[in-house]
């Protein structure tokens, strides 16, 4: 059982934030993040977030770790445990400890893997219903992925992921109910969009333009969708299915190769998640 009565949401504030190192295609030194702008659209994000519904907790920001801000990547929260990332990139690494201890600190079980496998959290696996989608090849191993889904005891769907752009499972895939989510189909394999089309009755794909805003990194609170600037026809089209979408500019963690969903980590389960086996 989850701790939370109501949507609580982890974030961790930018204070260390910038590009220093280059592990995806959006990140270049020489394209440096303005930190006062960085803290501003941190803040906007927030206080939109509050304003839809959730709470928010935080985690201390770290120097020398600038991605910390993404608690996406801190692990996969299941219930009263989570299980933590394994960074693929060393630069990350480093965040793991303290991901552990700020869980621990609230109550959570932490889980480490066994294994030599990388596992990047909820960047790379999110519930759709009793389904765990889990991306892999680029920063996560399907080996991990299926280890995760026979601890839970749940299905899981593993998709590959082709285009370096969309490294994480979630800039391209966005559950938004148990039956219904935002994806990009090209970023993933024939496969991958064979499986997905057969397991989520209703998808809404994005536009080339609008995945490279990161359309597909939203933040979902019930009906209402938290987005980066930029994507109207996906906003259009969330309306027109009675979702309630809202937007805010996001840029400074687009450098990074970052949006809304990556900056967040929902700490009592997505909407979108049926947890199997929770007992009420
Ligand atoms: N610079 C970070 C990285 O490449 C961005 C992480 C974005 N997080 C996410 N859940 N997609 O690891």
């Amino acid at each position: 059982m989850s701790q939370f009565t109501a949507p609580t949401i982890l974030m961790c504030p930018p204070d260390f934030y910038g590009i220093e190192y280059e592990i995806n295609p959006w990140m270049s030194r020489s394209r440096a993040s303005d930190s006062k702008l960085a803290q501003q659209q941190w803040h906007a994000l927030r206080d939109l977030l509050e304003n839809v519904g959730a709470e928010i907790r935080l985690m201390p920001p770290a120097r020398g770790l600038p991605d910390l801000v993404f608690t996406a990547n801190a692990g996969l929260v299941w219930n009263n445990t989570v299980f933590l990332s394994k960074f693929r990139h060393e630069a990350r690494q480093g965040e793991t400890p303290l991901d552990e201890a700020w869980f621990q600190s609230i109550g959570f079980e932490t889980v480490s893997m066994t294994g030599e496998w990388s596992f990047e959290g909820a960047g790379d696996a999110l519930f759709c219903g009793q389904t765990l989608f889990a991306g892999y090849l680029i920063r996560s191993d399907a080996a991990a992925m299926q280890w995760l889904a026979s601890q839970i005891g749940c299905r899981v769907i593993p998709l590959q992921l082709v285009d370096e752009h969309y490294y994480h499972l979630d800039t391209c895939f966005c559950p938004l109910s148990a039956d219904e989510a935002i994806y990009y189909p090209p970023a993933f394999d024939e496969y991958a969009q064979a499986a997905i089309s057969a397991h989520v009755e209703n998808l809404i794909p994005v536009s080339e333009s609008e995945a490279a805003r990161f359309a597909c990194n939203a933040v979902v609170i019930g009906r209402k969708v938290v987005l980066n600037t930029g994507c109207p026809e996906l906003e259009r089209e969330l309306q027109d299915r009675g979702y309630e979408p809202h937007h805010t500019e996001l840029g400074e963690f687009i450098k990074a190769g970052g949006s809304a969903k990556c900056l967040t980590l929902r700490l009592d389960g997505e909407d979108a998640a049926i947890w199997p086996g929770v007992e009420e």
